[in-house]
Parts: structure tokens; sequence; C-alpha cells
């Protein structure tokens, strides 16, 4: 799957790029990353890319112009890209949000604003505008590494066993259950007998309970919003 990535720092993503899961996957070709810097686009000699708002007021406000200039060179070269704004005032993303891009784009354009914000009408250039949370970051950046990371692990090939996909959080709508490892006793703290069972069919049915106890727990707006749909 193809991730371009349009911002005012490219630098930023060097590190994040370069280790872990992203780095492996980009490496063995199962994905590629293109940093675009937006100053490229900007307008003029200085390259510029901001304004003051109209109607007054502080900070600065990205210009629609490069925008729209570097969408329309990315897309000429890479036809068929999702475009994707990230800010606070976007669609809250979720594990479903991320199944889609991963299963129904052929790839991504995303997005990541600086300053103040965009001038409205950037909006109309995108498909769709998401949020990471409801707190506001000093720029998409971060936002649109979320977003690469979470959908680069659901493309097959990325995430070395598919059934770690199938059990973790979010994936059946629950949250994941407790995982031991050794030792069988910590600090007063013991293993659950049942692990130690070897009965695979107990051990799947408590797992499962322990789940649904977890999620009842800390989110019961997961369960909640399962029976609505
Ligand atoms: N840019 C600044 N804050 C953001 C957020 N919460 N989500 C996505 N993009 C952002």
């Amino acid at each position: 799957m193809e991730f371009h990535v349009l911002t005012l720092f490219p630098e930023f993503f060097d590190s994040p790029l370069s280790c872990g899961l992203i780095g492996r996957a980009i490496k063995a070709g199962h994905i590629s990353v293109t940093v675009h810097p937006l100053r490229k686009y900007g307008l003029g000699r200085y390259r510029q890319v901001d304004d003051a708002p109209y109607g007054g007021g502080h900070g600065m406000v990205i210009r629609p112009e490069p925008i729209a200039a570097a969408f329309d060179d990315i897309l000429s070269r890479h036809p068929g890209l999702w475009r994707i704004i990230l800010t606070p005032q976007g669609r809250l993303l979720n594990q479903q949000i991320v199944r889609t891009l991963a299963e129904r784009r052929p790839g991504l354009l995303l997005l990541a604003g600086r300053y103040e914000g965009f001038d409205e009408r950037v909006r109309s250039l995108a498909d769709e505008e998401l949020s990471i949370g409801d707190y506001v970051l000093a720029g998409g950046e971060i936002a649109t590494l979320v977003v690469i990371e979470a959908v680069a692990r659901l493309v097959p090939g990325v995430v070395g066993n598919p059934e770690s996909l199938r059990e973790e959080s979010f994936s059946n709508g629950l949250l994941e259950y407790p995982q031991y490892t050794r030792p069988r006793e910590f600090r007063g703290q013991r293993v659950p007998d049942v692990l130690l069972s070897g009965d695979h069919e107990k051990i799947r049915r408590w797992r499962l309970e322990q789940a649904i106890k977890r999620t009842l727990e800390r989110r019961p707006d997961l369960i909640s919003n399962k029976t609505e749909s």
C-alpha cells in the first residue's frame, strides 16, 4: 500500500519511518511512504504557504493554493489516492475506519496541518477529514503517523502472524483479555490456574469472559455501540 504525506516538516518523519514495524514494512516492500514538502508548492520567491486570517485574529492560516497545487501534482503521478486531512475537527479515528482505509483504499494522501489551521476551502480538496482524539496537537504530523501505523499493520504481510491481529483489542469489538508470561508468581500475583491447565477450550472461554468483563468495566461504550449497529 502506498502512503503519501504532505507536510511543512518532512524531517519529522525520518526516524518514525526508519525503525520498528513501519521501517521493516517499507524495507520489505509491503508499504511505501513518500514525504512531500509542502514548501515546494509555496507561492512566490519565499514559497509562502500561509497568511494572516481575514477578519483579524492571531496566528497564520494555511492558504489553499499550495495545497491544491501539491494534491494536483501528487495525484497526477499517483492516481486514485484517498485524500485525508488531519485536524481536530475531523471524524474521530477508530479501528473500523482504519480497517476501511486498509481494505478499500488503494493508497492514502495525508495532509498534516500546522499553524492556526487551514483556509476553509482546503476542506473541499479532501475526501475525508480525520482527528485522532479530542485534544489539540501542535500540528497533524503525529496524527498522520498514527494513521499510517494503524493502517499499515493491517496490510497483508506487515504483521508476521495474522492470528495476532484477530485477537487484539477492538478487532472483535472488545478489549483484549489479560496476558501472562513467566514468572508464575510475581509480587504475590499468580498466573490464573486455567492458563496452566492445557485445556484449550477452557482457556478460550476464560479469555472471552475476561475480554467481556474488561470491556464492561473500562469501555462500556464499545458494547453499547455494538448492539446499536
Ligand atoms: N492536528 C492537531 N490536533 C489534531 C488531532 N487531535 N487530530 C488530528 N490532527 C490534529
